[in-house]
């Protein structure tokens, strides 16, 4: 797919600014997607908040942990486990959720969407290396840390993720730093490692989550 170089004026469905668009290029399509992805991104949270019956079960918790698969969060595989074949490198991120291995079901909220790519394990530097499953899967916290748009964009680089709402870009070969703003820290990455064939959470984020508070 050809690429359009990120653009810091670009206009979002996030609850930013109204910054100026007058470039807005070719990301018609790609605003529609990451409108889309905030919208049900959010779906469970506003569900949450209309509350549950009071005997339900206790949940855990849908932050990812150790020992989580990954599931897809749209398509005609939503909610299927992400198996290593799934993954290519150069092929656009892959949104996903924590599956939890006790139910088998995606554990579905904003704060633990990921952002999944496989790089070449050439490109990585250490500190994505060792947090990456199958020599190049590598996972972030979808949360734009500008103002927390879902991030669904490979950078024509190969190596890199953007935010289409300002054209931030972060660094999947480096731990997610920054590469360029207005988003000025990185991205929390979430460990993985590859296990019996499977792509498994290994830990928890390395960082916080979203735009500073
Ligand atoms: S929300 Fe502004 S660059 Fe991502």
């Amino acid at each position: 797919m050809k690429m359009s170089k990120p653009n810091e004026n670009h206009a979002c469905a996030c609850s930013c600014p109204n910054l100026p668009a007058n470039e807005l290029a070719d990301s018609g399509r790609r605003q529609m997607l990451t409108s889309a992805l905030a919208l049900a991104a959010m779906a469970p949270m506003a569900a949450l908040a209309d509350g549950e019956p009071a005997d339900a079960a206790p949940k855990r918790s849908t932050k990812p942990q150790e020992g989580d698969k990954l599931a897809f969060m749209l398509g005609e595989k939503e909610g299927k486990e992400i198996l290593p074949s799934d993954l290519k490198i150069g092929a656009e991120p892959t949104l996903a959720y924590p599956l939890d291995p006790a139910t088998g079901k995606a554990l579905v909220a904003k704060a633990s969407l990921l952002v999944v790519v496989r790089l070449k394990p050439e490109d990585l530097k250490p500190g994505s290396a060792k947090n990456a499953a199958d020599g190049g899967v590598v996972a972030f916290s979808s949360m734009c840390t500008h103002y927390g748009c879902p991030i669904t964009t490979l950078h024509p680089n190969g190596t890199q993720v953007v935010c289409n709402c300002h054209g931030s870009v972060f660094n999947a070969a480096d731990r997610g730093v920054v590469t360029n703003g207005p988003a000025t820290r990185r991205l929390a990455m979430l460990p993985l490692e590859l296990k019996d064939g499977a792509i498994v959470v290994k830990g928890k984020f390395d960082g916080p989550l979203g735009p500073p508070t």
